[in-house]
C-alpha cells in the first residue's frame, strides 16, 4: 500500500553524513511508490539564535542538498515550513492537547539547552509539538528519520491519540510510524564513537560535511579516532567498541551491504586498511552529490521555484486539515 511520508531538516547549514545516511538517503528510496513531502523545518531552526542571511542561504542550501541527493522535485512536495501557516498555527493547538509532563522528558530539550534551562528559548521547550504539528497535518503514515528522533516520534504519536480521545474522533489524526533503520540509524562523530556526529559539534574534524572535497574526506577519516585491536569479526565484539562500530557502520550503510559482510570483508584487518577504503567509497558517493550542491546554488531562481511550488502543494492539502482541524475544536472559522 501506499505510505503517506513527511519528513524534515533543518537548515542549520553543514549538513553531514549522518543527516544523509540516517535520513536524506532513505527520503530518497521512499520517493518511488509513495505520496512524499518533505521540509525544510527553518520555523524549528530559530528556537535557537540564527543570523537571518545565514538562514536564507542554509534553506537554500537545504533544497539543493535534498535535489542533489536525487529527490524529484515533481514527485515529492518540498518546501520551507515557515511558508505554509498552517504549521504554526497546528502546533498551538497541540501545545494545548500537550501536557507539560510529557515535554519535561525530552532528552532532546535537555542536551540543546545544556545547563542554563533558564535562557532557553520558549520555542525550543515546545519544539516538539511543532513537529508534531508537522507529521499530522498531512496524515502522514510514516516518518523517516534518524534514531535521536526517536522520542519526539513517541510523543508525536501520544499527541495524536490525546487528540483523537479529547475531541472524540477516533482515527481522524492518523497516528504515525517511525521509520527508523535497523543498524546503525545513528552515525557517530569520527573524533568519539560514544556521541553523535552533529552539526553543532564545535570540531570540523569529527564530521563528514557533505560539501566536503576529496582531499578533505581523506584527511578527516585518516585522523578519525581508532582503538588499537585488529578488526572484530563478530558483532558481538563491537558492543564495546565504539570507533570500530561507527566506522564499519557507515562503510555498511554506503556499500548497502549487511554489517555481517562488512565484517567478513575486514576481519582482522588493521585499520588504516579499513579506513583507505572508507574514504574511497565517501569520496564515490558523497563527492557527486557535494559537486551537485554546488551547481544547484549557482540557479537560485530554480531553488526558489521548487520552493514555491512546493509550499503551494503543502499549503492547500494542510489548509484543508486544518479547517476539519478548527470544526472538531469548536471554533467558527
Ligand atoms: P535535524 O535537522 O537535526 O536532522 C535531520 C535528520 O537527520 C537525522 N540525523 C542523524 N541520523 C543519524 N545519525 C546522525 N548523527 C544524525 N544527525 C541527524 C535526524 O534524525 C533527522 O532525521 N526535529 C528534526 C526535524 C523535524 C522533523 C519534523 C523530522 C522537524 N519536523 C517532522 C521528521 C518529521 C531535526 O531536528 O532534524
Amino acid at each position: 500500500m501506499k505510505k503517506k511520508i513527511f519528513s524534515g531538516v533543518q537548515p542549520t547549514g553543514n549538513l553531514h553524513l549522518g543527516n544523509y545516511l540516517g535520513a536524506i538517503k532513505n527520503f530518497v528510496a521512499l520517493q518511488e511508490g509513495n505520496d512524499c513531502v518533505y521540509c525544510v523545518v527553518d520555523l524549528h531552526a530559530i528556537t535557537i539564535k540564527q543570523d537571518p542571511k545565514l538562514l536564507k542561504s542554509n534553506t537554500l542550501e537545504t533544497i539543493a542538498t535534498f535535489l542533489a541527493s536525487g529527490l524529484d522535485a515533481k514527485k515529492n512536495i518540498i518546501f520551507n515550513q515557515s511558508s505554509v501557516s498552517a504549521h504554526s498555527e497546528f502546533a498551538w493547538i497541540l501545545n494545548c492537547v500537550s501536557r507539560i509532563g510529557w515535554m519535561n522528558r525530552m532528552t532532546q530539550f535537555k542536551e540543546k539547552a545544556g545547563n542554563n534551562k533558564e535562557n532557553a528559548s520558549v520555542g525550543l521547550y515546545v519544539y516538539p509539538t511543532l513537529m508534531a504539528a508537522d507529521i499530522l497535518l498531512y496524515d502522514s503514515t510514516h516518518v523517516p528519520v534518524g534514531d535521536d528522533q526517536k522520542q519526539h516520534l513517541e510523543l508525536t504519536r501520544d499527541i495524536a491519540q490525546k487528540f483523537n480521545n479529547d475531541f472524540n474522533c477516533d482515527g481522524f489524526i492518523t497516528v504515525p510510524e517511525p521509520l527508523i533503520q535497523k543498524e546503525f540509524s545513528r552515525i557517530m562523530s569520527l573524533k568519539d564513537g560514544t556521541k553523535k556526529m552533529s552539526k553543532s559539534d564545535p570540531s570540523s574534524q569529527s564530521i563528514i560535511s557533505l560539501n566536503d572535497d576529496k582531499e578533505n574526506i581523506v584527511s578527516k577519516i585518516k585522523k578519525a579516532k581508532t582503538d588499537s585491536l585488529p578488526l572484530p569479526s563478530t558483532k558481538v565484539e563491537l558492543k564495546d567498541r565504539p570507533e570500530a562500530g561507527n566506522l564499519l557502520g557507515i562503510y555498511s550503510n554506503l556499500s548497502e551491504n549487511k554489517i555481517e559482510k562488512t565484517l567478513t570483508e575486514f576481519k582482522g584487518k588493521n585499520f588504516s586498511y579499513l579506513k583507505d577504503q572508507l574514504s574511497a567509497l565517501i569520496i564515490e558517493k558523497i563527492c557527486p552529490i557535494g559537486e551537485e550542491i554546488k551547481k544547484l546554488l549557482n540557479d537560485k531562481n530554480y531553488l526558489i521555484s521548487v520552493l514555491n511550488k512546493g509550499t503551494e502543494r503543502a499549503d492547500l492539502i494542510s489548509s484543508i486539515k486544518l479547517k476539519k482541524i478548527h470544526e472538531k475544536m469548536g471554533f467558527l472559522s
